[in-house]
């Protein structure tokens, strides 16, 4: 915990569910689903405190990783969560449509999402509060004197003109620490341990302009790579992996014809919280395993490269 205490799971769920219980009272409380560790255990935790009177909303940005909206929204329900899934893609598409610099791509899918999440808030008619998947280091990078980096943290984005009341059972907790938490209350090992990804998904992997069809060639190389470190045993030592969409054409050649198409990128690095991070160092058969299945099996790609920087100097996103 931020203090510096060590953190008693079971104890915190205990006190957790008390205090909201004694902050909401009989009230309604909304709650932003977004597929990751952090706002699954806040919905499990805010559902154990007043049940059904949560009521949870997950947008599909449609820059979720391939089938991820149906699978979780599937896990939510199996966990008893009163959840809408809200189909949406077409709106960001819409709202990224021409934007090329990373801020604005940032911007414009923020901006649409809350639009969305607050035309889906305002027909829960009775909502009084808005429980949040908030944890320590959001709130300590946010603070942050050095100026903006990238403008991932979604501290402050309350809808004021809805009056809602936070609710932020997490908010002094580190990431480790949240998924001890979501262990005491039963989340499976395979749910904690997926790895952080962000709130604009796959759109600050995909560099440039956002269009539906990169985004089907980079979820398709994305689950490749991803299943591949699954298969290996690596998935579970690496703190977060992805792929990256990158939209420069290369000459290769296949069947003996010539072929000009995209080049996808490998990232997997270590951190412990995001501040720095250092590259995995894969063994070079899982790398030519993976570059050989992704080129043969994903159109539009015919080359494929690791990244090994670290950060700093590079960040963890490539946007
Ligand atoms: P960077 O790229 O800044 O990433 O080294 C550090 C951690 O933050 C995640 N990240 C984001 N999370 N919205 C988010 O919710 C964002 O816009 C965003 N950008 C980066 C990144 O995945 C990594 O875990």
């Amino acid at each position: 915990m931020y203090n510096g205490e060590k953190l008693n799971a079971k104890a915190f769920v205990e006190e957790q569910v008390a205090a909201i219980k004694e902050q909401v009272g009989s009230d309604v409380v909304i709650l932003g689903l977004s597929g990751g560790v952090d706002s699954t255990v806040t919905a499990v935790l805010v559902n154990k405190a007043i049940g059904d009177r949560l009521q949870c909303i997950f947008v599909d940005h449609g820059l979720l990783r391939k089938n991820e909206f149906e699978d979780v929204l599937e896990h939510y329900k199996v966990l008893g969560l009163n959840v809408k899934g809200v189909r949406a893609a077409d709106r960001f598409f819409a709202a990224c449509s021409g934007l090329t610099d990373p801020e604005l791509k940032r911007k414009a899918i923020g901006k649409t999402f809350i639009d969305v999440f607050n035309e889906e808030a305002r027909k829960v008619s009775d909502a009084k509060w808005l429980a949040q998947g908030t944890i320590w280091p959001d709130i300590a990078e946010s603070k942050s004197d050095k100026g903006t980096i990238k403008s991932h943290h979604n501290v402050g984005g309350l809808p004021e003109e809805m009056h809602l009341g936070l609710v932020e059972p997490l908010k002094y907790l580190y990431k480790f620490e949240v998924r001890e938490v979501g262990a005491e209350l039963g989340l499976a090992q395979s749910f904690l341990g997926r790895h952080p990804f962000p709130g604009p998904g796959l759109g600050v992997r995909c560099l440039g302009e956002l269009t539906p069809e990169k985004i089907h060639i980079l979820q398709e190389a994305d689950a490749i790579w991803i299943d591949t470190l699954k298969r290996e045993g690596w998935y579970d030592k690496i703190w977060q992996a992805g792929a990256i969409f990158v939209p420069v054409k290369t000459t290769g050649v296949t069947d003996g014809c010539r072929t000009y198409a995209n080049v996808i990128a490998l990232r997997a690095v270590n951190s412990v919280d995001a501040v720095t991070a250092q590259v995995v160092h894969l063994p070079w058969e899982l790398l030519d395993e993976v570059q050989n299945e992704i080129i043969s099996k994903v159109d539009g790609v015919n080359r494929v490269v690791f990244d090994i920087s670290s950060k700093p100097q590079a960040t963890i996103e490539w946007e």
